[in-house]
């Protein structure tokens, strides 16, 4: 699995959770965070670097936990890379569609997810009738790596964010970003009670687990899995922000070094 750092680690805990006995390597691009401002072009040569790292690790399937590259990059890497390659934006989709009963859905995530209809057509994909509000909330990746996620700052700035949706009058609203499961219990809040939160983490999890039992991959190991970090800059920074995360402590966190795609 990869991210641009320590936000997909929402979504290892909940492949850990569903899928106890698989091996993982997540690999967080700490040294180029925020993937959400950047250019899709550079997304994709980020996700085509970090992926390449992953398959020279020898995994059987590689997990895109990072909305953004998943909006710039998942189909194409599926086209480049022999493993499976599974995003988190589908499975997210599907669970926003699942939850809706009005069908007006409103959508978070980064600049870059929300700029690129990426969930928007996904949802329309699966329910042609749904009406889908998107907007951009960069600023809830700082907080929720300042651990800011209560407390009048986060309160005005989901606020201001969230205003919008509330008066289209949604009743599901998709946490489209890796962060924002940790603001989740402020963003239901300042949302209201008749809006529902869907987050893409879980049925990602479960999207892994049907694509293994297709393909026939599912781990037959008798010995417990493995579970090995790597990240591109700052072990330290990722160790003391991983429990927040990850509901338990990333143990063995090494550096990765991405070969440079645009020095091929
Ligand atoms: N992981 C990113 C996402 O889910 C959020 C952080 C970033 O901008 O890199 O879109």
């Amino acid at each position: 699995m990869f991210d641009s750092g320590v936000g997909g680690l929402t979504v290892l805990r909940a492949i850990h959770e569903r899928l106890p006995s698989e091996s993982t390597v997540y690999l967080g691009d700490t040294a180029r965070v925020p993937y959400g401002p950047k250019s899709p072009e550079t997304v994709l040569r980020y996700a085509r670097e970090a992926s390449r790292f992953l398959v020279a690790q020898d995994v059987k399937a590689i997990v895109v936990a990072c909305n953004t590259a998943t909006a710039h990059a998942r189909r194409v890497l599926s086209e480049e890379i022999d493993v499976p390659v599974i995003g988190v934006v589908d499975p997210g989709a599907q669970a926003a569609v699942a939850a809706t009963k009005t069908g007006m859905i409103g959508v978070i995530g980064t600049r870059g997810t929300i700029e690129s209809g990426t969930y928007e057509r996904a949802i329309l994909r699966v329910r042609r009738d749904a009406e889908v509000f998107s907007v951009a909330c960069p600023l809830f990746v700082s907080l929720a790596e300042e651990g800011w996620v209560d407390g009048p700052i986060a309160q005005l700035t989901a606020q201001e964010y969230l205003t919008p949706l509330i008066e289209k009058e949604i009743d599901t609203l998709l946490l489209g970003c890796t962060h924002y499961p940790l603001l989740a219990p402020l963003i239901g809040r300042v949302a209201g009670l008749g809006v529902t939160l869907v987050d893409s983490a879980s049925a990602t999890a479960a999207e892994t687990g049907s694509q293994l039992d297709r393909a026939g991959l599912n781990s037959t190991a008798t010995s417990p899995p493995e579970r090995r970090y790597f990240v591109t800059d700052d072990e330290a920074r990722f160790t003391e922000l991983a429990e927040g995360f990850l509901g338990a402590p990333a143990r063995v966190v090494d550096r990765a070094v991405l070969d440079d795609e645009s020095s091929d």
